[in-house]
Order: structure tokens, then sequence, then C-alpha cells
């Protein structure tokens, strides 16, 4: 199972002072020091945290893959064709939102996705689709030619985040099932399954028996994690779940 770090909020950090620092490559090869696979950034319309430049430096100083998140638009599109990250991962984008809320509609917009997928398939692109654990949006991201879907954990976390007792296990515990469910319907269209969103070294380690799971994207917790113990101990810290886990297989 691979880690992959998105180094987003590093860049959220530098744009809310218009500084030059701190640098979301210096942390992606210092998440690399600390056990990551490979690094995510989300180059988002609005241009909030990462920007053009990080996405070109990246690419030339990492010995491992990109991959680039990004909405379904004809210029997020042609960015990703001409600069030609490893992997993309279509992710839906709303200005206003937080973070990205829900995964994408792939059953209400077929036609934009299929399309997407071909363009960046065609400039070499790996792509990925980022949905929700619901059969239908599987089913239908199966039927664009997607090879890849990260599965969207943000429900589950947001599950996770209650208080326990009773009512919190059973809502985590179906939470669970549906995107091992997911990830199961994916395996068996013949699709690699990711997932990420909100995962943390607290609420990690049920999902880490996914059917087939391949690569986790987790960002959030481990950039406010290294604000207290650095980032390579902070990535540490998850890549000794992950090896713990694959222990026990
Ligand atoms: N995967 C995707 C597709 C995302 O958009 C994000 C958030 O940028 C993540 C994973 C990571 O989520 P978090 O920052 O909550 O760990």
């Amino acid at each position: 199972m691979q880690l992959g770090i998105n180094v987003d909020h590093i860049a959220t950090l530098r744009q809310a002072r218009g500084t030059t620092y701190p640098d979301p490559v210096e942390g992606a090869l210092l998440a690399l020091s600390g056990g990551a696979d490979f690094i995510t950034v989300h180059l988002r319309e609005d241009r909030r945290h990462i920007q053009e430049f990080d996405v070109e430096s990246l690419l030339v100083k990492l010995p491992v893959k990109l991959n680039l998140e990004l909405a379904i638009t004809p210029l997020m599109v042609d960015y990703a064709c001409r600069v030609k990250p490893a992997e993309c991962c279509l992710v839906p984008e709303k200005r206003e939102e937080l973070t990205t809320e829900g995964g994408l509609d792939v059953v209400g917009h077929p036609g934009a996705v299929t399309e997407a997928i071909r363009r960046l398939q065609q400039a070499g692109i790996r792509v990925s689709l980022f949905i929700d654990p619901d059969p239908l949006q599987i089913a239908a991201a199966h039927s664009t030619g997607a090879e890849i879907i990260e599965l969207h954990t943000g429900h589950y976390a947001e599950l996770a985040k209650e208080e326990g007792g009773p009512e919190f296990a059973e809502a985590t515990s179906e939470e669970r099932q549906r995107l091992f469910a997911a990830a199961l319907q994916a395996q068996s269209l013949g699709m690699v399954v990711n997932a990420g969103h909100g995962l943390h070294t607290g609420n990690l380690e049920p999902l880490l028996d996914m059917p087939g799971l391949n690569e986790l994207n987790i960002g959030h917790s481990v950039i406010s994690r290294a604000v207290f113990v650095g980032l390579p101990a902070a990535v540490a810290e998850l890549r000794a779940l992950l090896d713990l886990a694959q222990r026990a297989e």
C-alpha cells in the first residue's frame, strides 16, 4: 500500500502572508524522507494554495510520482496535458467550499468526465476519479474508461469524529462497509482502488484492510501534526500504521 502526502496546506500557510516560505517543494522532499511514496497537490481554480510554479517545480525536483488533483474544466485539463504529471485525480470543485465536499458526480456528467479522461490519457497521464462509495457512481466511473478510482472517505471521517457510544460505532461501521463494498465492486470491474480525505492516525486503522487498497492520500492532518513534531516524524507515524497493517496481512 502506497502513501501519498498532500502538501497543499504548506502552500496555504505561505499564501496566508504572501511570503515565499514555507515551500511545498521542500515539504514534499521532507515527506519523502519520512516515508511517503509519492506527493499529491490540488491546483484549485481560485489558487488559494498551490500555484502553477509549485506544480512545475515539483515536477522537476521530485524523484517520485506527482499526483495532480484538478477540476474538470477545459483550462485545467489543458494545463495538465501541457505539464504532464504522472497521474491526475479529477475532483469536483466549488469556490466557496473549505475542502473538496463529496465526490465527482460521474452519473450526472458522463460526457464531460469521459472527454477529460480521454484527453489526459492521450497525453500519457494516468487518471483517477474521486468518487463517493456509491455503486452507481462506480459503475458510471467504469463506463468512462477510468482505470483508477479514489474513494472519498470524508463521510467516514466525519462520522468517526462524533462522540463514542453504540450509535457512533454503528454509523462508522456502516460507512466502512459501504467503502469496502465499493472497493470490491471497483476491483471486480478491474479498476485500481485508492482512498482519501479526512484521514489521520486516529481513524485510519479500520480502513487499512479495505479490499485491494492501493494508495492512500493524506493531507490536512499530517501537515497539522507536522507543526508540532516536524513533517518527517508526522509522515513516519502514518507510515508505521500502514506497515503494521501490511505485516498483519
Ligand atoms: N484526496 C482528494 C481527492 C482530495 O481532494 C483531498 C483534499 O485535497 C485529499 C485526498 C486529502 O484530504 P485531507 O487533506 O483531508 O487529508
